[in-house]
Parts: structure tokens; C-alpha cells; sequence
């Protein structure tokens, strides 16, 4: 997909489960249409955790993710409002989980959900700032279907001892993709996550991590705390939950890092 600057696909990817993608995917997501931006926040993970802790049940849709990618409905009609002012959704369902042996035979298996987003002359593209692509965890052809589709990932990293693992092989995948299917692809930014001041591990990874990655590592850390896990069992995004906990503070933060580290790049 060509980088356009009207509106951004962020794939928010990690192959490791429970880094705060889907966390991450949905307040930033919210942070972002707080300011005012339109967000469709896509669930392509089978667990459907973006939809849940959303307050979202699968009474409330008719279609899926998995129904969009594999052409059994359109895009739009995928599509659902949340109680976020100014963010939709497209819901996963468990099918997702098959959805790679699916893919397999299909024309254009790797651009499936990159060909909904500009179907019509880019219906869906064009009603969005912001598009927030919420990955499975694993490196599959879902995964890649969100990252033909992106015009860049962001990585959440857990700040635990072992949060550069795998990273190489993420890293190695986006490369490919971006030699074969989506040259303007780009990691856009790592988000540091579950940051616990008081251990002094957490201080040495964000570090190590600084030091490996450099500056796409964002300056905002995503502290550790409760009420960001305790909101999606109340079905809202942790900023509506409890909007001046530091965690739904930080979510602020990073969306405006974001979008002002965008600006300074078309500015650049
Ligand atoms: N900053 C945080 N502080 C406390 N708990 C968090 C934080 N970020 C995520 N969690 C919790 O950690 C678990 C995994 O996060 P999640 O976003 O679902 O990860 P992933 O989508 O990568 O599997 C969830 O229970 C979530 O509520
Ligand atoms: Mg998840």
C-alpha cells in the first residue's frame, strides 16, 4: 500500500503473546480518536480480545475480520461502531485460527485484507485517519496479510529479561515483506511495555533495548498497572476506565509522540 499521508495502517505486531499488543492497539487507538482522529481498529487475532475488552459480544456483528479477508463479505459490512467516539471496529472470530490454510489457495493470498482496504476506490481507507491493525501471535499469513496492508508496525516489548527475543525474526519478516509485497513498509516505532520502576531489571532492559534499537524506540513507556488490566473485563479501553491512571496517561503521551514524530517526518 503507498504511504499516504491522509491516512496511516499501523500493524501493531509482536509473534510473542501477551507483550500489550492488543492493549497498545486499542488505547492508543482510543488516544488517538480522542484528538479527534477516525480510527477502525481491525482484530485480526482469533482470541477477539480487541472486540471483548471493547465491550463487544458476537451479537453486536454479522462478519468478521476472517469473513472480510476471505471474501464471504465485504469490508464495510464488517465494520462496527464502539462506545469510543470516533473509533469503529472489525471484530476476529475463532475461524481466524484457520484462516491461514484458507488463504492457501487463494490469488493474492498475502494481499487479501490490503485489496478490502482499497476495494471501491478505498471505501475504508479514505473514512480513516488511522487504521490499527491488531496482529495474532505468531508470524502467519494473517500476519502478513496485516503487514501488506501497513504502512507501518509498531512492536510493543514487554520489559522483561527476554523482550529482544524473537525480535530478529520479526525483524527479518518485515524486511521480507518489504523486498517482495509492500516496499514502503517500515517498523514506525517500539513501544516499551509493562515498565516497572521499581525493578531494576525493567530499568536494565529499556537500556539495552534503547541501545539495540535506537531511536524508533519510543521516548513514552507503558508502565505496569492495574487498571489497564482490569479495564477490559469492564468492557471499556483503560482511558475510559480510569482516564488519569498512569497507564491510560501514557497511552495519552505515546499517541502524542506519534503524531509528532510523523509530523517531523513529512516536515523532514
Ligand atoms: N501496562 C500494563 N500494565 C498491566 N497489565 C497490562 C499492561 N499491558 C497489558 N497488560 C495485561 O497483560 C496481558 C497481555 O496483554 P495484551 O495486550 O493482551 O497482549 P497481547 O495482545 O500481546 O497478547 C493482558 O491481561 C493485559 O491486560
Ligand atoms: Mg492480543
Amino acid at each position: 500500500m503507498t504511504k499516504n499521508r491522509e491516512h496511516r495502517v499501523l500493524a501493531i505486531a509482536n509473534q510473542k503473546g501477551g507483550v500489550g499488543k492488543t492493549t497498545t492497539a486499542v488505547n492508543l487507538g482510543t488516544a488517538l480518536a480522542a484528538v479527534g482522529k477516525k480510527v477502525l481498529l481491525i482484530d485480526l487475532d482469533a482470541q477477539g480480545n480487541a472486540g471483548t475488552g471493547l465491550g463487544i459480544s458476537s451479537e453486536d456483528y454479522d462478519y468478521t475480520s476472517y469473513h472480510a479477508m476471505i471474501g464471504e463479505a465485504a469490508l464495510p459490512d464488517a465494520i462496527i461502531p464502539t462506545k469510543v467516539k470516533g473509533m469503529d471496529i472489525c471484530p476476529a472470530s475463532q475461524d481466524l485460527s484457520g484462516a491461514d490454510l484458507d488463504l492457501s489457495g487463494m490469488q493474492r493470498r498475502a494481499h487479501r485484507l490490503a485489496d478490502a482496504l482499497c476495494a471501491g476506490g478505498g471505501t475504508v481507507l479514505n473514512r480513516y485517519d488511522y487504521i490499527m491493525i491488531d496482529c495474532p501471535p505468531s508470524l502467519s499469513m494473517v500476519t502478513i496479510n496485516a503487514m501488506v496492508a501497513s504502512t507501518g508496525i509498531i512492536v510493543p516489548l514487554q520489559c522483561e529479561f527476554y523482550a529482544l527475543q524473537g525480535l530478529s525474526q520479526l525483524i527479518k519478516t518485515v524486511r521480507r515483506v518489504k523486498a517482495t509485497l509492500n516496499p514502503d513498509l517500515d517498523i514506525q516505532g517500539v513501544v516499551l511495555t509493562m515498565y516497572d520502576s521499581r525493578n531494576n531489571l525493567s530499568a536494565q532492559v529499556v537500556e539495552d533495548v534503547r541501545e539495540y534499537l535506537g531511536k524508533i524506540v519510543y521516548d513514552t513507556k507503558i508502565p505496569r498497572n492495574v487498571r489497564i488490566s482490569e479495564a477490559p473485563s469492564h468492557g471499556k479501553p483503560a482511558l475510559l476506565y480510569d482516564h488519569s491512571c498512569a497507564g491510560s496517561q501514557a497511552y495519552i503521551h505515546l499517541a502524542s509522540e506519534l503524531l509528532r514524530r510523523e509530523h517531523d517526518a513529512i516536515a523532514a
